[in-house]
């Protein structure tokens, strides 16, 4: 699976998008992921601000870089194994994934069209899985 230019070039105008209200967003993104399933909240022991500014900055860097996804790769595992310390599972990112597209459903209104829904999901897979890759198979 790979993102082709023009969902790239989605997934990129619709972040920017939303990028004025990223802190909103980053709240409403974790207020569904507890809806989703509550036993996801006790996971979480730093404040969720901050954490939902980690969040937003990390996705603006994946995002940035969806055209060289190579490059930051190595990036992305070592998240996927910090993520085995924080109790996070390969089925949690599914649970996530959900959230995240919820929440750029409700953020971006009728500009959340199939094909945004599409590029969304096709790169949030490709980096999930490049996360979980790494926690499952030996490097
Ligand atoms: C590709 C998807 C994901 C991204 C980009 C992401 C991003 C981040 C970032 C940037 C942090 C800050 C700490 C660090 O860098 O290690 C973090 C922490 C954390 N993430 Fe994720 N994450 C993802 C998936 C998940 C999933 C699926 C879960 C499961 C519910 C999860 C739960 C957590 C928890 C529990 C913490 C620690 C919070 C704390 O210490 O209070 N994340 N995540």
């Amino acid at each position: 699976m790979s993102l082709t230019e023009q969902q790239i070039t989605l997934v990129q105008s619709t972040f920017t998008q939303i990028g004025p209200g990223a802190e909103a967003v980053a709240a409403m993104f974790y207020g569904r992921l507890f809806e989703i399933d509550p036993s996801l909240r006790s996971m979480f022991k730093s404040d969720m601000r901050s954490q939902g500014q980690k969040l937003i900055q990390t996705l603006a860097v994946v995002v940035s870089a969806l055209d060289r996804l190579d490059q930051i790769i190595p990036a992305v595992q070592a998240l996927g194994r910090r993520h085995v310390d924080y109790g996070v599972t390969p089925e949690h990112y599914a649970i996530v994934g959900e959230a995240l597209l919820w929440t750029l459903e409700h953020g971006l209104g009728a500009d959340f069209t199939p094909e945004v829904k599409e590029a969304w999901t096709v790169a949030y897979t490709l980096v999930a899985n490049t996360a979980i890759d790494a926690t499952t198979v030996s490097a």
